[in-house]
């Protein structure tokens, strides 16, 4: 029998973390317990390889009037610092209490573990399911995915032919209220460096004669924003749309407890754009974040020089049609014609993902086309959600960027079915990652109730 728990526990031990290439072998490691555990499930797995970590795929065929469904998830995990603040080992799975620990816990080993656990349990109830299917299991979702939008072009007439994405790589607001995810934003990453003299230089022999460059980029990044903290970057909201009621009144049904919100997060005030309450924000609009400002002398005790530079690296969420292209662009224009003279600028742009939107069945803007074997997979997701764990699932949308689904939707023609398996307590990217072993037991039913009615046993 596929123990799921144990499974996750070896799962967590392989060091998968992607941007490091000291993790080299344990990227490898990984790769090889994924694919033997597909391949033991009776699965013909590939490996792909790609000029980074290779993609696994392990494919149940059938007969080609069987439904295919193709399950998504990513074996690489996020960096482990800052380490000390671990009160368990990263790389060690720990159980406390009805929590498992371990860096990929949540993101997205246990969630992407509820779908294999659910196949391994259908397939030897049912060894004659009819339902095709191919998982694919990538190695650098948290680097931007760089390779897999290749592979999708590449296999897009296979991929094409399936009939929808299922997966686990999105949020639920708390166990009690599983979220069907049904839209996530977009991304456009960049670095920007301003550099001005040749050298950093003795502020005394030369500060209040040289546009000192930190001071200028605190000048620009200053100016990105207006105090009603909307993006202060002509044309940044063109390409935003409006919001369905129906979407509205789901976010509504979450409740709005803003103070528990703010205390979760450890502030005491919040500030979302103008006309927009903060869950809004997070889901139907844009923003331009810093997620590091560097420059000049940061070690202990004082320096006085007028830095040679001055960096900071941007990121924008993306949601409706804007482009990334088209936003990193707009930016990048903002910033250089913010540069004072005297000093240059470099922008660098980085990873970059659309903006995804998906109508599930029986809404006034469902497409008049849409698929039934999605539509089922939705009805079934929803009837699955409500009896595993007692309430009605919230169709959401989400802020955080799985940029590789709006390329599947382009590339290949599919949607995706996303579940939330991971919580609000489950300290993505952040030091004593945990997932929940309730809400994983839950999501393997779940995940076989959809997979069956798909198949329609
Ligand atoms: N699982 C997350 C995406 C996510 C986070 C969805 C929160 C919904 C809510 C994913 O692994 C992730 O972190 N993605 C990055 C994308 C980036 C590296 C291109 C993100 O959103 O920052
Ligand atoms: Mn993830």
């Amino acid at each position: 029998m596929f123990d799921a728990i144990e499974k996750l526990k070896e799962y967590i031990g392989y060091q998968s973390v992607s941007a490091d290439s000291a993790y080299k072998e344990g990227m490898g490691q990984t790769r090889d317990f994924v694919a033997k555990m597909l391949g033991d499930l009776g699965l013909s797995v590939e490996i792909v390889n790609t000029p980074k970590h290779p993609i696994v795929m392990a494919r149940r065929t059938g007969d080609p009037s069987w439904p295919h469904v193709v399950i998504y998830g990513h074996y690489d995990v996020q960096p482990v610092d800052p380490i000390e603040l671990w009160e368990t080992k990263p790389f060690e799975a720990t159980i406390k209490g009805d929590r498992i620990y371990g860096r990929g816990a949540a993101d997205n080993k246990g969630p992407q573990m509820a779908h294999i656990a659910a196949v391994a349990e259908l397939l030897e109830e049912c060894p004659d399911l009819p339902l095709r299917i191919t998982f694919l299991i990538e190695g650098e979702e948290e680097v931007g995915s760089p390779s897999l939008l290749p592979l999708l072009e590449e296999r897009k007439e296979e991929l094409s032919e399936a009939d929808f994405v299922l997966l686990s790589d999105t949020l639920s607001p708390s166990s009690d209220q599983i979220a069907v995810t049904v839209g996530l934003r977009g991304i456009v990453d960049m670095e920007v460096e301003l550099v001005g003299p040749k050298s950093d230089l003795h502020s005394g022999l030369h500060g209040g004669a040289v546009y000192n460059p930190l001071q200028a980029m605190a000048e620009i990044c200053a100016s990105l924003h207006t105090p009603d903290n909307r993006v202060n970057v002509p044309g940044f909201y063109d390409d935003v749309t409006e919001v369905e009621e129906w979407e509205r009144d789901e976010l509504k049904e979450l409740g709005a407890d803003m103070d528990a919100y703010a205390a979760s997060v450890g502030v005491d005030a919040l500030h979302p754009i103008a006309g927009y309450t903060p869950f809004e924000a997070i889901r139907y609009m844009p923003t331009l974040e810093f997620n590091g400002l560097w420059g000049g002398y940061t070690g202990e005790g004082s320096k006085t020089i007028v830095p040679a530079k001055a960096s900071v690296k941007i990121t924008c969420r993306l949601v409706g049609n804007m482009k990334p292209d088209v936003v990193g662009k707009l930016v990048a224009d903002a910033i250089l014609s913010r540069v004072p003279k005297g000093l240059k600028a470099k922008v660098k742009m980085g990873h970059k993902g659309v903006p995804y939107l998906v109508v599930p069945p029986d809404r006034p803007n469902t497409p008049a086309g849409q698929s039934e074997v999605l539509a089922n997979a939705y009805r079934a997701t929803e009837a699955a959600v409500t009896d595993v764990f007692g309430k009605k699932p919230l169709f959401l949308r989400e802020g955080g960027s799985i940029p590789i689904i709006a390329d599947v939707k382009r590339v290949t023609g599919l949607d995706s079915v996303m579940i939330g398996l991971f919580l609000p307590e489950d300290n993505l990217h952040a030091p004593n990652e945990s997932m929940s072993l309730d809400v994983l037991k839950k999501g393997i039913q779940v995940s076989k109730r959809i997979l069956k009615s798909v198949a329609g046993v």
